[in-house]
């Protein structure tokens, strides 16, 4: 790293630390998300235009449900289905599709850009029954049997539990309900984590889950580069900071994160500028696929929570550059996991066929990291998405999403009911 990278860095980074403390002191309610035909007949035009999933998705004349599930450790989630589209209606026997956000994100992320673009849209058309799961404390799962969500204990999970209850909890539902035998299993980001993660701790669910289409793969960071070497760099302060001022809940969606946001990012707005440079130092640089229009309406959905515990283990895996269980300190893990080291997450049980995609661009996901991972896979492949510069952010919000990943997501899925070789997907 150049000396300007490391200041355009700190700036960045105090600037984000600004932001966070502004989300916390505007409003720290989560926000209230309404429905579409509320929105349109305009009440309280203070408000942001926040729809819920149902009416991301019905407003565009697709079909939306939500669906409740409690995991086995108490906590209830709202999840989400799109069970056809207006030229494939919904029916019985139709295979299908689950979608996994990643960190900080909801279901809502993949219905923002509307028909032709977004990925549950696309499949939708195509004739699948389209699940989007949501993992504990985003807008839609924050709620348990007895912890109040504002309870440390509600908060004292990572993507290990997100897959292990939430996602094995979801699918189950979901096959149930459907009288499936498999779900394609398509995940972004901490999706893909906890796509593996459920795979090797639960091997049954191999039985489960037919193809994994991982968009932008996180499974170790052996090679940060720009906002997560800087996060390296500082995530020991960071922890201790969050820890001393007993923050145990991140960046919920709330009404004043979302202006700030809107303020800073929309087009003509001053700081628009910063806002750009602040998501391709943690993105990825390729301002060709950045549509502000769209970022700004996204950013109305993201963040959407999540725990301080997630952002920990990352930095443990971050820090050992493997993939491993969360890390408690000695006596804990003693307790847990009967040794002192936390166990690596068994990724030779992952049997199932898995296409890795990554983006050139990616500076979350990196090329080297995503290519490094494979080689610990049994079943699996990893290409790249034809383009340059193809960013994290890029996997779900491109200009050009269609064309450069969805078609092909698409062509995969369609494959992977003919043939279930890896090479011929
Ligand atoms: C794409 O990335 C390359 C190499 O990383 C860089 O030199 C180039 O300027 C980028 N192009 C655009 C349009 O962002
Ligand atoms: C952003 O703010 C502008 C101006 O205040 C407003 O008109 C617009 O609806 C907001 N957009 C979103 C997506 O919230
Ligand atoms: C990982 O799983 C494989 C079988 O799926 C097993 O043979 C191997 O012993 C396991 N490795 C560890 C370290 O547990």
């Amino acid at each position: 790293m150049g000396a300007t990278k490391v200041i355009v860095g700190l700036v960045l980074f105090i600037l984000f630390s600004c932001f966070v403390s502004a989300v916390y002191s505007f409003d720290f309610e989560p926000i209230a998300v309404k429905r579409y035909q509320k929105v349109s007949r305009g009440f309280d035009t203070k408000e942001l235009p926040v729809l819920d999933f149902v009416g991301l998705v019905k407003r565009h004349g697709y079909p939306a449900e939500e669906h409740k599930v409690t995991t086995p450790d108490g906590y209830r989630l709202r999840f989400h289905r799109i069970p056809g589209s207006p030229s494939k209606p919904k029916a019985r026997g139709k295979p299908v599709v689950y979608i996994q956000h990643g960190i900080l994100a909801s279901s809502d992320m993949f219905v923002v850009a509307g028909p032709n673009k977004d990925l549950a849209f696309i499949l939708a058309d195509a004739g699948y029954d389209v699940w989007l799961g949501n993992g504990r404390g985003n807008t839609y799962s924050r709620s348990h049997v007895r912890l109040p969500s504002d309870s440390p204990e509600f908060w004292r999970f990572s993507f290990h539990e997100i897959a292990v209850y939430d996602v094995s909890s979801m699918i189950n539902y979901i096959l149930r309900k459907t009288n499936q035998r498999t779900v394609v299993y398509v995940a972004h980001s901490m999706g893909t984590t906890i796509g593996m993660v459920l795979l090797s701790t639960l091997p049954e669910f191999n039985e489960k889950i037919s193809v994994v289409i991982n968009m932008a793969t996180i499974g170790n960071w052996k090679n940060p580069r720009n906002f997560m070497k800087l996060l390296r760099a500082f995530g020991l302060y960071i922890q201790v900071t969050l820890a001393a001022a007993r923050i145990v809940e991140v960046f919920p969606q709330t009404l004043g994160g979302g202006q700030i946001l809107n303020g800073t990012c929309r087009d003509g707005s001053l700081f628009q500028r910063f806002c750009t440079a602040a998501i391709q130092f943690v993105s990825g640089y390729d301002p060709d696929q950045l549509d502000t229009d769209l970022l700004v309406n996204g950013l109305a959905y993201f963040p959407a929570g999540g725990s301080t515990q997630t952002l920990t283990h990352f930095y443990q895996n971050m820090i050992s550059g493997r993939l491993q269980m969360y890390d408690h300190g000695l006596v804990k893990n003693l307790f847990s996991y009967g040794r002192i080291v936390p166990p690596l997450y068994n990724l030779t049980n992952i049997n199932v066929p898995l296409v890795l995609i990554y983006g050139k661009g990616d500076t979350v996901a990196t090329t080297e990291d995503s290519l490094d991972l494979i080689r610990n896979l049994r079943n699996a492949k990893a290409e790249s998405v034809p383009h340059r510069n193809f960013t994290h952010l890029d996997f779900i919000w491109a200009k050009d999403i269609k064309h450069l990943l969805h078609d092909r997501v698409l062509e995969i899925i369609q494959r992977s009911q003919l043939t279930t070789r890896i090479e011929n997907l």
